[in-house]
């Protein structure tokens, strides 16, 4: 039996769940649920990143403490999820007591090697909110470009990066007044002293190839001291032994894996040496998006080394959220809330859309309107969903609720259950786009089968009872089956099905037993198509509501 860990990245609590971050809980989520459908022990860890700036200005703009803030979408975003069937084993934040036992056991440990220097930098400051401004809070002229209105650290024009202290005419977001230069002490993480450690650790299975490559190219440069440091006012945890300095949020965002995890251990008993252990036996995986790649493939296993950590087995990266060909927009109106979603439209169509489109590679993916609601239209419920209704409607009807002692097609049984080692395989290797093809194609077979043997004509004549009995027996079943291998994809949806069949939730190893000789429920209508009328009616509202 594996013991696996798995986390998604943690969220920050200052704004709503979105449809993009949704690729990234659902890619997870489904990899999750097919390990645990196998034998493995699978922990699904995740939490809420509760601190930085952007946080404490949010709740200072609403008048309430970042406390509140964080208490209040840390339950939004937990019904998010929950609604979306996103099973974590625990949910929680970034600003626990764990967490700050462990960010600072980390920093001390680093701090003990000799990786940790103190430098005096000087950095803008907004001497009315009487705080030091991140880049992002600069606006000003590109240096490059002169665009005017970029922020303090790229330009959206030119697409130039540079550092804030050399933008024009800077002005502070905050308070829209011209910003002053003031010197601060500061602590970095030497990042160098972890050059060779990287090298070796990018250079097996960790990453994928695009980020293997683009880390290869940082690391041949020499990385750079990276400053772990906030000043006050900072909603944060203090660093050890100093006053009014913070760790900066990406310090303590990762050690929420080890603090989530941690928080789980307390609840359940479980030994949490096992699993972060240097020696560790069990596997660790990180989920991320494209644009976190550096933060986990180079800071955290630095960082993790440094305090005698276990490493991540594999940090698997995935592509942005394109809506209908564009990036997500909230002028546009194509920025779509979680919430927004599932006011209009069932969660499984998204869980079946986005595995349908998601890969391993980190390509971005696109959720395409006409294309989401003709592939869940045609292939879930008119293929798929059907090969159900069609033969449980003469099992109901005709042979009062009892399948037959005997299947009559086993070549059709034998070549469905034949793939699945191949899809189990899939789903390990994110290839789930494969999977919901493979999944469609048997499906067709079923329905030519059902097809060719006509029950609906068979019925008529009373010599054939037994047999169109033993022909949707065989259809019940193959539908089992792939409801099997979609149950990753779809939990509701099996749930559905294996309460109208009555069976014991479908497992890998108990798929192959087949229904035989017993009594099934009425069919209930599983899920209902999607109109055309559903999805303009979100557009809309989502457009009405940003105006
Ligand atoms: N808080 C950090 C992660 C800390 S992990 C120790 C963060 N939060 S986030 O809310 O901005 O993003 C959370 C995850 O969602 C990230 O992996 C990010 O890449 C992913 N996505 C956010 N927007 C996305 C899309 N539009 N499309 C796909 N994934 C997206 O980053
Ligand atoms: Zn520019």
């Amino acid at each position: 039996m594996r013991k696996i860990l798995v986390t998604s990245a943690l969220p920050y609590a200052n704004g709503s769940i979105h449809l993009g971050h949704l690729v990234e809980y659902l890619q997870t989520d489904i990899w999750v649920r097919n390990q645990k459908m196998s034998e493995n022990q699978c922990i699904y860890i995740c939490a809420d990143d509760a601190h930085g700036t952007p946080i404490m200005l949010k709740a200072h703009e609403l008048g309430i403490n970042p406390e509140e803030l964080i208490e209040k979408n840390y339950k939004e975003h937990c019904k998010d999820f929950s609604d979306f069937y996103i099973e974590f084993d625990n949910y929680h934040s970034t600003h626990s007591d764990e967490n700050k036992e462990y960010s600072s056991y980390i920093y001390g440990k680093l701090k003990e090697k000799e990786d940790i220097i103190s430098k005096t930098i000087e950095q803008f400051y907004d001497d009315q909110a009487k705080m030091f401004l991140p880049d992002r809070y600069i606006k000003g002229e590109c240096p490059k470009c002169g665009a005017q209105d970029q922020y303090g650290d790229s330009c959206e024009e030119c697409g130039g990066t540079y550092s804030s202290t050399e933008i024009i005419n800077p002005i502070s977001v905050v308070t829209n007044t011209p910003p002053i230069t003031k010197e601060t002490e500061h602590f970095f993480f030497k990042l160098s002293n972890y050059n060779d450690f990287l090298k070796e650790w990018i250079s097996n299975e960790t990453t994928q190839p695009e980020i293997r490559n683009k880390l290869s190219e940082w690391l041949s440069e020499g990385l750079a001291d990276w400053d772990i440091t906030r000043d006050k006012p900072y909603f944060g945890f203090n660093i050890p032994d100093t006053k009014d300095k913070y760790f900066y949020v990406w310090l303590d965002a990762p050690v929420g894996y080890i603090a989530s995890f941690k928080n789980y251990c307390m609840k359940h008993k479980i030994n949490f040496d096992e699993f972060w252990n240097k020696d560790s036996t069990t596997e660790l995986y990180h989920f991320i998006g494209k644009d976190i790649a550096y933060f986990h493939a180079l800071f955290w296993p630095a960082m993790l080394e440094g305090a005698n950590f276990r490493k991540p087995n594999a940090v698997y990266c995935h592509g942005f959220l394109t809506i209908d060909g564009e990036k997500m927009s909230k002028s546009r109106g194509t920025f779509f809330n979680a919430r927004t979603y599932l006011d209009f439209l069932e969660p499984e169509y998204l869980r079946y859309y986005f595995a349908s489109r998601l890969t391993s590679k980190i390509e971005d993916i696109d959720l395409n309107f006409d294309d989401f609601q003709s592939r869940v239209n045609s292939d879930l419920i008119g293929k798929i969903i059907n090969i159900g209704s069609r033969c449980a409607k003469f099992v109901n009807k005709d042979f009062d609720d009892i399948l037959s002692d005997s299947s009559e097609n086993n070549d059709l049984i034998k070549e469905c259950l034949s793939r699945k080692e191949e899809i189990i395989k899939n789903y390990e290797l994110r290839n789930y786009s494969t999977n919901v093809r493979l999944i469609s194609s048997l499906a067709d077979k079923i329905n030519k089968y059902l097809d060719t043997e006509k029950p609906w004509v068979k019925i008529k004549n009373d010599n054939d009872r037994v047999l169109v009995q033993k022909i949707c027996t065989d259809g019940l079943n193959l539908f089992r089956i792939l409801i099997g291998y979609l149950k990753p994809i779809l939990p509701n949806i099996s749930v559905k099905v294996e309460d109208i069949l009555i069976c014991e939730p479908i497992s890998w190893a108990n798929l192959d037993q087949l229904l035989l000789n017993k009594k099934i429920n009425k069919f209930k209508p599983i899920i209902k198509r999607i109109d055309d009328e559903d999805i303009k009616s979100m557009k809309n509202f989502n457009k009405g509501e940003k105006l």
